[in-house]
């Protein structure tokens, strides 16, 4: 008999689906509470990684083995008879690599191993939920409230990113059905929560503009921005970096420092970004302006315009200063993340580049956060 678990007090009124939920596990003695946990959304059945999957419709999988040696023949199969199929990834590593593989595989949802199972079976119901319901007005404290936003705001960015890169374009209302669950998972959850869970998952690119989002929201809030700027700030913060979908992953992704040639090349993101919203249409002109000039320096140093003082907006300094913070702050694969300490340190040694003021504000509103 399966013990008891607290994760349950999530399902509490959960209707059971129809159709199978399916735990891919190479430790299937030890996950007897996910697998307790799981079965009051769905029946459940355990496979390893190369089983075929059942026949039953499936309604979502959760992934949980090392995908670097696992032969992955039944997930595969599983998920290329059915592409949109709610999954989260319990990574057993959260190296370049292996989150490569979960990409491949559609992993918008990369936690790691030992995420407590609540957060789990919220991670699963978030996506299982219609649209509609994708709200954080629920009762529910910290993590899962981030974590569905978090969710939420990663499978935005795919989108973005995906669409800019393949058809050069990007649907607004998508960015803009996320605004309002990022701003209540910071309003909630708090800053450090929404940190530690965007570092855990995803690819360099999205946990950079998730991080972004994330300081944005914190900052508006705690500047008293009304409802409209602060949702208009975090819109900006999301697609700020849309143009990188253009830059090869190459050197999007390359693990160490950039040389000449390629720090060019990814300079292009910028106006490409730029570009590719004017042609989407539906981002007003303060957003565009953020995406052109986000990387513009007060002393003229920056680009790709060159613009110097106050010729750069408010708007466009304060995403700035987000930036250039969550930059230092990122998880990346071959480094620990920067304390928060030193990267303020950083930003102040940026005095002339950086709008020295909003610095402050900014170091005021992440430290109470
Ligand atoms: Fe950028
Ligand atoms: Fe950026």
């Amino acid at each position: 008999m399966p013990r008891p678990n607290p994760a349950v007090s999530f399902l509490a009124k959960t209707q059971m689906r129809a159709g199978t939920l399916v735990l891919y596990t190479d430790q299937p003695d030890s996950r007897a509470d996910l697998l307790h946990a799981l079965a009051q959304i769905a029946p459940c059945t355990v496979l390893s990684a190369s089983e075929p999957p059942p026949p039953d419709p499936c309604v979502g999988v959760i992934i949980d083995f090392d995908l670097l040696p696992s032969p992955l023949t039944g997930l595969r199969n599983l998920i290329a008879a059915n592409p949109g199929l709610p999954r989260v990834f319990l990574m057993r590593s959260m190296g370049q690599r292996s989150l490569s593989v979960a990409r491949n595989l559609g992993g918008r949802l990369c936690l790691p191993m030992d995420t407590p199972i609540a957060t789990v079976v919220e991670a699963l119901q978030t996506q299982l939920r219609p649209a509609e319901a994708q709200t954080p007005s629920r009762p529910v404290t910290g993590s899962p409230v981030v974590v569905q936003a978090a969710g939420r705001a990663s499978a935005a960015i795919a989108n973005l990113l995906d669409s800019a890169r393949d058809h050069g374009t990007v649907d607004a209302a998508v960015i803009d059905a996320t605004l309002e669950p990022i701003l209540g998972a910071i309003g909630t959850g708090g800053l450090k929560a929404w940190l530690e869970t965007v570092r855990a998952y995803d690819d360099a690119t999205y946990q950079h503009c998730l991080l972004v989002a994330g300081l944005a929201a914190t900052f508006a809030i705690d500047l008293g921005f009304s409802t409209a700027d602060r949702e208009h700030l975090v819109r900006a913060a999301l697609v700020h970096d849309v143009g990188k979908a253009k830059i090869p992953l190459s050197i999007l992704n390359k693990p160490g420092p950039l040389d000449p040639g390629e720090r060019a090349v990814m300079r292009e993101h910028a106006a490409l970004g730029h570009e590719i919203l004017v042609k989407a249409g539906g981002f007003d002109e303060t957003v565009l302006t953020v995406v052109r000039h986000h990387h513009e320096m007060l002393d003229g140093s920056g680009y790709p315009d060159g613009l110097k003082g106050e010729a750069i907006r408010d708007i466009v300094r304060l995403i700035t200063v987000c930036d250039v913070y969550a930059a230092l702050v990122e998880r990346r694969p071959y480094r620990a993340p920067m304390p928060s300490a030193k990267a303020m340190e950083i930003l102040y040694g940026m005095e002339g580049k950086l709008d020295i003021d909003l610095v402050r504000a900014f170091e005021r509103s992440v430290a109470s956060s």
